[in-house]
């Protein structure tokens, strides 16, 4: 049930970054989840992540067309860069351990970091990468310099990993991803 007051996502522009984890595939149904709440949803993949999901599944499931490559005309041409102006909130998820370094060195060089650097929209993020890799000090060390920058962390979570193994690393669940999506999003 809505409250008066309570964050909404409907008719919010919703800006997904997705980059190469594993986990990618859930970000499937986040876009679904994220429709289901009314956000208008566009989807930024970095070449990482085209190795996953293709971006034809992202672009059908959102209804528009996909920016993944930050040198390509059509992304202009669709205006991403003016999304990333008018973006109500900016999700990653899944967040890779490289896509956090990047973002932490404010590297700009994929569509993904691009937008993160140009857009004034809140950013949450959600990482998803083995526990060794969560746990180094580097990703550790990234990590709180996002923090740093004002940026929302939802998750990593303690359960399941690739190859059979249990950590930390897991993606938080699409509920949480969405609970925090909405808590963050721009007033207006
Ligand atoms: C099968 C496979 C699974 C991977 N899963 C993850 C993952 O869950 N998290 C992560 O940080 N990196 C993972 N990687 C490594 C990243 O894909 C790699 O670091 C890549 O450079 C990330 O690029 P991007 O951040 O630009 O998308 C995986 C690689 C492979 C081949």
């Amino acid at each position: 049930m809505k409250t008066a007051g309570q964050p909404s996502l409907k008719g919010r522009t919703v800006l997904l970054g997705l980059t190469g984890s594993i986990a990618l595939y859930k970000s499937c149904d986040l876009v679904r989840r994220l429709k289901d709440e009314g956000a208008d949803v566009f989807c930024l993949m970095t070449r990482g992540a085209g190795e996953f999901v293709s971006p034809l599944t992202f672009s059908a499931l959102s209804g528009h067309p996909v920016a993944d490559d930050v040198w390509d005309r059509g992304v202009w041409k669709f205006n991403h860069l003016d999304r990333a102006e008018r973006a109500d909130v900016l999700v990653i998820s899944p967040a890779s351990a490289n896509t956090l370094a990047r973002l932490a060195a404010g590297l700009a060089d994929d569509i993904v970091t691009a937008v993160a650097l140009s857009t004034r929209a809140p950013i949450v993020i959600a990482p998803a990468m083995h526990e060794v890799m969560w746990n180094h000090p580097a990703t550790k060390a990234n990590v709180r310099k996002l923090r740093g920058y004002g940026y929302v962390f939802v998750g990593p979570e303690r359960g399941p990993l690739t190859r059979g193994d249990t950590g930390w690393g897991r993606l938080a669940g699409t509920p949480d991803i969405i609970a925090a999506a909405k808590k963050a999003v721009r007033r207006s």
